[in-house]
Parts: C-alpha cells; structure tokens; sequence
C-alpha cells in the first residue's frame, strides 16, 4: 500500500477531490492546515504572511494506483504559480477496514 500526502490550495480542494473519484479513487481524509514552503510564506504589500492556509488531503491507495493518485492532484491542483502544494509519497505497511 502506499501513502499519499498533499498539501494543496483550499480553493482547488474540490477540483482536487472531483479528479480523483473520476479516477476510481474515492476514499480521503483531509484537514485544513497552515504551512510556509521555499518561500517562506508571502510578502504582499508591507505585510509578510509567514504561513498560508492550505488543505491537507491523505489518501492510501494500492501500489499500483499511486500514479493514478498522484496524477489526478497534480492536473487538479496546478496553478503554475508559487504555493500549488507538494505531494508526499510513502510506503504503508497495510492498511485495515474495522468492519472486517
Ligand atoms: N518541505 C516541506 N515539508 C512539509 N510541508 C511542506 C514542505 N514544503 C511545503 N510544504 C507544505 O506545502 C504547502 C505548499 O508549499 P509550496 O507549494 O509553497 O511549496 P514550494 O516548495 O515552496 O513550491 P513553490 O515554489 O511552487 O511555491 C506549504 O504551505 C506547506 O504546508
Ligand atoms: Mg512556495
């Protein structure tokens, strides 16, 4: 199984989510978080803001659906402007439903 990670704009949250159940993917736990990048927040007119609201979505998908995933975030999320978000990717031991 595999983890993915992303922290993206809280506006492109449901575009993001919309992407990815058109690609079979319907399971998600998301929370709106704050958080700096390389640029270290952002600088607009005399007032620096040193953190950004963003969404933080995690999905855990088989291996062979991660590129899927992966893909469906990026063509969703993308901007082309700084603070488009990040995607982190790890390996999860397994992943269990409570129900059975
Ligand atoms: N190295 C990191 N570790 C953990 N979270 C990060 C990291 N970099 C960015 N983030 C999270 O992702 C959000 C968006 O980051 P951002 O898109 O600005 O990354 P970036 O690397 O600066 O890329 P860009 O140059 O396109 O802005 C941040 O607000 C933060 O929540
Ligand atoms: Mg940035």
């Amino acid at each position: 199984m595999t983890m993915i990670q992303a922290v993206i704009r809280p506006e492109k949250e449901q575009e993001v989510i919309d992407s990815l159940e058109k690609s079979g993917i319907y399971g998600y736990t998301r929370q709106s978080v704050f958080g700096r990048g390389r640029q270290r927040g952002i600088q607009v007119g005399p007032v620096r803001y040193e953190e950004m609201a963003k969404v933080w979505l995690m999905i855990v998908a088989e291996d062979e659906k991660s590129d899927r995933v992966i893909d469906a975030i990026k063509v969703a999320a993308t901007t082309g402007n700084p603070g488009d978000g990040k995607i982190f990717v790890s390996r999860l031991a397994e992943a269990r439903t409570i129900r059975k």
